[in-house]
This record gives C-alpha cells, sequence and structure tokens, in this order.
C-alpha cells in the first residue's frame, strides 16, 4: 500500500515518545515515507507530523482507523506507564495491523531474560517483550522485524540522573560491580535510523532478523572516567541489591535488571555480527557515548 506520490505509509505507536518520535524523524527524512504518528491525544500534537491520529493500545476500537492503508507499522509498549500490560497491548495492535492488511510489522523488543538466565533473574520489562516476538513472527506479516534498543544514553541525564550521595559527591549508588564491561548503551534517537533502514529494505531486514542500536558496550567505571576526563566529577559506589531494591517504587526490577546485566550482558550474548548488520540497515555508524556526552551532559561551573 503506497500513496499517490509511490510513498510508504508507515504509522507509528509512540510517536510522543523516545522511540516512536525516533522512528518518526528518520521516516520524515527519507523521501521514500509518509508518516502517521499516532498518540492517546492527537489535539495536544498536530505538529509531530503530516498526519496525527488517535491510537490507544488499550482502546482495540481506535486501531482499525489507525492502521488503515498503512504499509508499516512501528510498535513500542511502555512498561513503566502504570497498568499497562504489554502482552495484551502488543497481541492488540498485532492483530489490528494483521486485519488492516499492513504488510511490514516492525516491533521493538528486549532480550528474553529468563531464556538467557535459566530463570536466576526476572525482569518482567525484558522478558515480557521477548515473548511477544512469537505473537508477531506468527501472524504472518508478508514482512517483520525485531529492532532492540539499547540502555538509552539519556537514562543518565533523565530517570538515572546522578544523585548527591551521602559523602557530598554526586554520582551514583548501584547494585553493579563498576568493572564488568557489560552495558550495551546508545542514543536513543538514533533508533530511527535502524528502523527506516528495515522499511527501506525488507528484503534484507524483513524475515525477523534482530537489528540492536549499540553506539557503545561499557562498564560503569568506563562511562564514570570517560564523563570525569570532560570535566565532571562524578562518583560510584557500589550497594548491595537489597539496600537498593527497597529505594524507591520499581528500584526492585532495576536492580534485578541490574544483576542481569552484570551476569550475562544487557543483550545476553556476543552480538557483534547483530550490531554490525543493524548498523548497515541505518546506513550509518551510531554514536559513541564520548561524542554523544560531550554535547549533552553539560559541566556545571563551580
Ligand atoms: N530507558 C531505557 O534505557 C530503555 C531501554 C530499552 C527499552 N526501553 C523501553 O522503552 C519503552 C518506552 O519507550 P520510550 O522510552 O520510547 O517511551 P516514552 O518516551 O516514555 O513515551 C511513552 C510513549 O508510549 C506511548 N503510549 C503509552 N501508553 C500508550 C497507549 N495505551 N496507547 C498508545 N500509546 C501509548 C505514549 O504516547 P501518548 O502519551 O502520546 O499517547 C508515548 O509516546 C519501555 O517499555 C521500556 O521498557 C527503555
Amino acid at each position: 500500500m503506497k500513496t499517490k506520490n509511490n510513498e510508504k505509509l508507515i504509522a507509528v505507536i509512540g510517536a510522543t515518545g523516545h522511540q516512536g518520535g525516533a522512528v518518526v524523524r528518520a521516516l520524515q527524512a527519507n523521501s521514500q515515507f509518509k508518516v502517521r504518528a499516532l498518540t492517546r491525544n492527537p489535539d495536544k500534537h498536530r505538529e509531530l507530523a503530516e498526519e496525527v491520529v488517535q491510537a490507544d493500545l488499550d482502546r482495540p476500537e481506535t486501531l482499525p482507523a489507525a492502521f488503515e492503508g498503512a504499509h508499516g507499522v512501528f510498535l513500542v509498549t511502555n512498561f513503566w506507564e502504570a497498568g499497562t500490560d504489554e502482552l495484551k497491548q502488543a497481541t492488540t495492535a498485532v492483530r489490528a495491523a494483521k486485519a488492516a492488511g499492513v504488510k511490514h510489522f516492525v516491533w521493538s523488543t528486549l532480550p528474553n531474560v529468563e531464556a538467557i538466565s535459566g530463570g536466576r533473574f526476572d525482569v518482567p520489562h525484558f522478558t515480557g517483550k521477548a515473548k511477544i516476538d512469537r505473537i508477531v513472527k506468527e501472524v504472518g506479516f508478508a514482512y517483520h522485524t525485531f529492532v532492540i534498543a539499547p540502555f538509552f544514553y539519556q537514562n543518565l541525564v533523565g530517570v538515572m540522573a546522578p544523585q548527591k550521595q551521602a559523602d557530598g559527591s554526586l554520582g551514583w549508588a548501584l547494585p553493579l560491580d563498576p568493572n564488568v564491561r557489560c552495558i550495551h548503551m546508545g542514543d536513543i534517537r538514533e533508533l530511527g535510523s535502524i528502523v527506516a533502514g528495515a522499511f527501506a529494505h525488507p528484503d534484507q531486514a524483513g524475515k525477523g532478523e534482530y537489528l540492536p542500536l549499540v553506539g557503545d558496550f561499557m562498564s560503569f567505571n568506563e562511562i564514570i572516567d570517560t564523563l570525569n576526563r570532560q570535566g565532571h566529577k562524578f562518583s560510584f559506589k557500589q550497594v548491595p541489591k537489597e539496600v537498593f531494591a527497597a529505594l524507591f517504587p520499581g528500584a526492585a526490577e532495576i536492580a534485578e535488571m541490574i544483576g542481569y546485566f552484570q551476569a550475562h550482558t544487557y543483550l545476553g550474548s556476543e552480538s557483534g555480527d547483530r550490531i554490525a548488520f543493524a548498523n548497515k540497515i541505518a546506513g550509518r555508524q551510531p554514536t559513541d557515548f564520548s561524542t554523544w556526552a560531550r554535547l549533552n551532559v553539560p559541566v556545571q561551573k563551580p
């Protein structure tokens, strides 16, 4: 299904967020595509794209119009939003896309921590997404692609920004051995190039390929050394998992996730070939942490 200008119409869930927003911008930069940005509140976000249409994954009746005439759909679900059932939302979206005649479905998944760790770590926002892969595969789209978002660099200036520590320093206290290189990271704005590349090259990336975005692979000490070489004075303290898990709502899940990173790495296995292939499909090398940090983590003047 193409528009009269022969563009592929792509409907993007999460268009107001990190991942979907990145996908919208990358598709807009490529004349092969026309974008339909989807949000629960289209009136608030008219500027997002030429077409802004309502879609609520918790209201299946909104999805036929959201996907109508679309060649492709990008789906991300937001585990962290209260009340979200990722399996239910994604199943609803997959079925609605299939019913609407969508040809290419791109799902933002994560590794199956339960399988990788033999059940040792319980990280529902990873494993829950991985369990949706089978549903995407089995419904029988002409093309389907799995993208894997990394640990966002943006977390370090957002949800995981450095905090004032008991000794007065600014830094992180985490249940993690800072010497272990285990975090596959990236600038989440660059996920868009991989997704746009997959929609542009379904012959290469549309048969269930896994495309991780990885700009760097680091230990926490390497992260802090990079930042401190740029003029910061961040500290790191390793704290017991049980102590961290009691600190704030959702901390237990984060503690499990960090334990999994340390034991198995973020992606859970050697992924060099997949990363290289994702970069090829994106047509670019992702930004490394040092370059990103210089532009995005301003040094506070004393
Ligand atoms: N932070 C990380 O390092 C990291 C790494 C890998 C994966 N992730 C995953 O990323 C996901 C979140 O993605 P993000 O960071 O791109 O999101 P985000 O910036 O937090 O924004 C959430 C998006 O989800 C949309 N949304 C939420 N509930 C919806 C619903 N019922 N129907 C339709 N749209 C809905 C929102 O759209 P509207 O409000 O406009 O409707 C918004 O665009 C989480 O599941 C998380 O596990 C995070």
